[in-house]
């Protein structure tokens, strides 16, 4: 059983809920995700690790409402208990001292981003963040990435805060201004991530995208995670989540992302009734 500890609703949809999980604590690493499970018969979700507290003994999970599980979760109050998370799962982030690493993330993309920004500042790397929303009321966690980069660029789409446009245009921002980037990571909506590892392939940066597909086990059994990367079948969950982006075939990601919406559609409102 894993009892929150702390909820606070980040922005419209999103909430932050930090849970008692020693073990998971001591042993996660940047870039690992556990599966949550919020009744005996319920779905399974991947939920990134957006932050640890080995001493607390605590994790720090971010979840969107955008289903049945997630609008359930969000029901959750600080003292209730979780009865399932599995973790840590999935590859560490692969970390060097690489020099002037961009980190870019949009919306819940933040959540592994954070994690991972973390681990690549240990290693003695300078970072840029970039962190794009829809719009100023989306934003969070500007001060947390601000305090582990050596600089933020914010994006939102409509222009109501920070720099107008998307993440790309923050990264090719950097580019104009001469700036040497030696890697870049990026975390989010799987079109943003593609336009990204575009305009990265573009000028040679080298780019790591974290993927989220559709996980049921979570331990390379099911297949349900599987992604194509240089034309070879990967599983997210034990292969991954993190891969060159250069190599990853997006829009098959994108279809299979989509083949379940009016059944997640249908099982929400059924949920809302
Ligand atoms: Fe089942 Fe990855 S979630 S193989």
């Amino acid at each position: 059983m894993y009892k929150i500890v702390r909820k606070q609703e980040l922005a419209e949809n999103v909430d932050e809920f930090v849970i008692e999980a020693p073990d998971i604590a001591r042993k996660a690493k940047p870039g690992q995700f556990v599966i949550v499970r919020i009744s005996r018969k319920g779905e399974r979700i991947p939920l990134t690790i957006a932050e640890k507290d080995p001493e607390e003994g605590t994790i720090t999970l971010m979840v969107q409402r955008v289903g049945k599980t997630t609008f359930h979760l969000s029901c959750f109050e600080e003292g209730h208990v979780i009865p399932d998370v599995v973790g840590p799962l999935g590859k560490p982030t692969h970390i060097e001292k690489w020099g002037h690493v961009v980190c870019v993330g949009g919306g819940l993309g933040l959540a592994p981003i954070h994690h991972i920004a973390q681990g690549v500042k240990e290693a003695g790397n300078r970072i840029t963040t970039v962190m794009g929303f829809r719009s100023k009321d989306l934003i969070f966690w500007e001060d947390k990435m601000k305090a582990i980069s050596d600089r933020v660029i914010v994006t939102t789409n409509d222009g109501s805060y920070g720099m107008k446009g998307l993440v790309t245009d923050g990264i090719q921002k950097l580019i104009d201004e001469g700036e040497k980037i030696d890697m870049v990571i990026t975390a989010g909506p799987v079109p943003m991530m593609k336009a990204v590892a575009g305009l990265t392939k573009k000028y040679n940066i080298p780019t790591v995208a974290s993927l989220n597909p559709i996980m049921v086990d979570g331990t390379g059994m099911c297949g349900a995670c599987r992604v194509t990367v240089g034309g070879e079948i990967k599983f997210a969950c034990v292969d991954g989540p993190e891969f060159d982006a250069h190599r990853v075939d997006f829009d098959e990601l994108m279809n299979r992302l989509r083949m379940f919406k009016s059944l997640e559609g249908e099982a929400l409102k059924e949920f809302q009734k």
